[in-house]
Formats: C-alpha cells, structure tokens, sequence
C-alpha cells in the first residue's frame, strides 16, 4: 500500500536519497525525506557527502511525475535556481549558479545537488534529487576541490534548519509546478548568475581534458563553449571542472 504521507524526517539515515531509492514503490510522487545526520551521504562523481549531525539541512526529493521526469536535465537546473532564490530571500550576497546543478556563494560551495535516475524493468521510472545545503557548519574538514562555505558562515549568524527546509521545499515546488507548464523562467535566473560564464576552464569531457571558454547555457540546458575557436554544447554527465 502507497504511504499518503510526504514528508518524513529522521535522525540518522544512511543517505536520503538512498531511503528513497529503496521505498519509492511505496511512495508517492514529491515525497520529501531530510535527516539530521547521514553515515553514508554520497555527491556525484562517487565522493562522499560530509555533514556533522544537525549543522546543515540533508534532503532527497522523489519524483514519479512523467512530464518532469522526461526534462531530466531541467530538474537539475531548475532544483539550483529554486535553492538559489531562497538563499537570496536571506540576504546572501553574490550567489551563483555553477552549471549544471551546484550553488556558489563568493566562489565557494554553498549547496550540492545530485540527481539519480532509478529504472524498473529498463525503464526509467523515477528520479531522486538529494540536496545538501550548507547551514550552520563553521569548519569543514576533509579535501575539496572548490571551498565550501555555510549560511551561516556568510551571514555571521545561525540560521533555523526548521525554517529554511519549509522555504526550500516551497519554492521546489512551485518552481517544478511551473517547469512543468513550460515556463523557462528558470534558465533566466540560471544565465544571469553563470558562474562559469566568460571563463576559461579546464573540463573532462568524455574523459579528455580539455581547455574550454564557456559562453552561456542553452534553451536545451546544455552549457555553451568554445574550443580553439569552436562552439561547441555539453551536456550534465559528460563533463567535471578543474576551475
Ligand atoms: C555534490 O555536490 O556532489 C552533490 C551532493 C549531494 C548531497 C546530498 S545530501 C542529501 C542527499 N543524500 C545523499 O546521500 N546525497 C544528497
């Protein structure tokens, strides 16, 4: 029998996203799990997610609906601009969105997005979004290859977890209720604050190393750029940054 509930949350999980990898026979579209603490939160490319228990906000969004599962690549966008608006909502100055799916705060990691695509008889049949927003953490321990940053860091004070999910939820949905409708309102806010505009970077794409000059995103959500003064588009998946 389907749960009718949609939001959940625990202390501890293993990961979010996987809880919801695990029960989405059960659950329902929109279905909406955070945890104070996760013994197994993982980021793209395999990395780990770090996060000290009841510093930051740790969800995993499950999405069923067919229209927004086939606009995979809009979700992830979409996702960054909806965490994107709501930070703004908190004064946070110099926001951006570094393509495909991550929020930068004065060039540094504020928030991670991870989409995963679950299939059933070889078919995809539903996606998970987990986010991790950097909240009230004042030291991060570990590697990173960009520096991470918190609310709380850049506002100098603490912020309500409580709070910031209700907001964060909110805008989620009504930012995919519109995605959904065919508004592309999203990429707007997503080209106007491209971190990775007018910058040269060094990309994997497809496992080779490439010196890009990225020049903006397109209506397909790929990322525009030029190589030895040839535009090119790539798409999430194929690519990481070395910035
Ligand atoms: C990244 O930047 O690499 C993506 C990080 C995504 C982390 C979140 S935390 C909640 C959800 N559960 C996980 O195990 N991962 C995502």
């Amino acid at each position: 029998m389907k749960s009718l509930k949609r939001k959940f949350h625990y202390e501890k999980l293993d990961s979010t996203s996987t809880f919801l990898k695990c029960r989405r026979f059960s659950l329902r579209n929109f279905t909406f799990v955070s945890c104070d603490y996760q013994t197994d939160g993982h980021g793209r490319l395999g990395r780990t997610w770090h996060s000290n228990p009841k510093e930051n906000l740790l969800f995993s969004l499950l999405i069923k609906d067919e229209k927004l599962i086939k606009n995979f690549s809009s979700l992830s966008i979409c996702s960054a601009v909806s965490i994107l608006k709501v930070l703004k909502n908190y004064n946070i100055d110099n926001l951006s969105f570094k393509w495909p799916n991550d929020v930068y705060v004065d060039g540094k990691k504020v928030c991670g997005i991870l989409l995963e695509s679950v299939s059933d008889n070889g078919k995809l049949s539903n996606l998970i979004i987990g986010i991790g927003i950097n909240v009230n953490s004042k030291q991060f321990n570990g590697e990173y290859i960009v520096p991470p940053t918190s609310m709380c860091l850049q506002l100098s004070k603490d912020i309500s977890i409580d709070k910031l999910k209700k907001q964060v939820y909110r805008q989620l949905k009504k930012e995919f209720y519109l995605l959904k409708k065919g508004n592309k309102e999203y990429l707007k806010i997503a080209r106007e604050h491209n971190f990775l505009k007018d910058k040269q970077v060094y990309a994997k794409i497809n496992d080779k190393l490439c010196k890009i000059f990225v020049k903006d995103i397109a209506d397909n959500n790929a990322l525009i750029y030029e190589e030895d003064g040839i535009e090119n588009q790539i798409f999430s998946g194929e690519v990481t940054f070395h910035i």
